[in-house]
């Protein structure tokens, strides 16, 4: 059973915060926490356990997320057949992540987005950069990564991202007109 951490609400001011580097190499706490990302994410998406303890599921946290202003965040995404059958896994675990190269096309989820931190989802297009490269240290391979992300993954990665900025997607929501047509953008 993991040692469940609670996670920082958008109507913390800590969520604001500019998150700091990370430094290498990592401290036994670092690792810890940054380990701990990812084990959230995979306990979330375990059906039972969500139900059990009341989580909501998430594709991605952030270390903003549970209290540590440092740069590093985890993704976890299942990619299943139309019967819902998971085909494989995204599973990440980036210190320092940095987008070095976007698109200019942009995207959005057609459905919105929603955030383990914000309680109720805001409606309205979010929009993102349709590819990012990002490199990063990724402590799943233990490796230096440089990787493309396009779809829905790009959105994910942005999304956390972000989160090490202060941003939230809430923030990105035309407010006069949350469905407002995004040109030159592609509808995920
Ligand atoms: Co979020």
């Amino acid at each position: 059973m993991l040692e469940l951490r609670p996670i920082v609400m958008s109507d913390n001011p800590q969520l604001r915060i500019k998150s700091t580097p990370v430094s290498f190499p990592l401290s036994q706490k670092d690792e810890e926490d940054a380990k701990y990302l990812l084990e959230y994410l995979k306990f979330v998406n375990v059906k039972e356990n969500a139900e059990q303890y009341q989580l909501r599921v998430g594709v991605g946290l952030a270390a903003p997320q549970i209290g540590i202003q440092k740069r590093m965040l985890a993704i976890y995404i299942q990619n299943e057949d139309s019967e819902g059958k998971v085909l494989d896994v995204e599973q990440l675990i980036l210190i320092n992540p940095r987008i070095v190269s976007h698109a200019e096309q942009k995207s959005y989820l057609k459905s919105g987005e929603g955030c383990l931190s914000v309680a109720v989802d805001k409606e309205g297009y979010v929009p993102r950069y349709a590819f990012v490269t990002v490199e990063a240290y990724d402590l799943v391979t233990k490796t230096m990564l440089k990787k493309k992300f396009r779809g829905y993954e790009a959105i994910v990665i942005q999304h956390e991202i972000d989160h090490l900025d202060g941003i939230l997607y809430i923030d990105k929501i035309n407010t006069k007109d949350p469905y407002a047509p995004i040109s030159n953008a592609i509808e995920i």
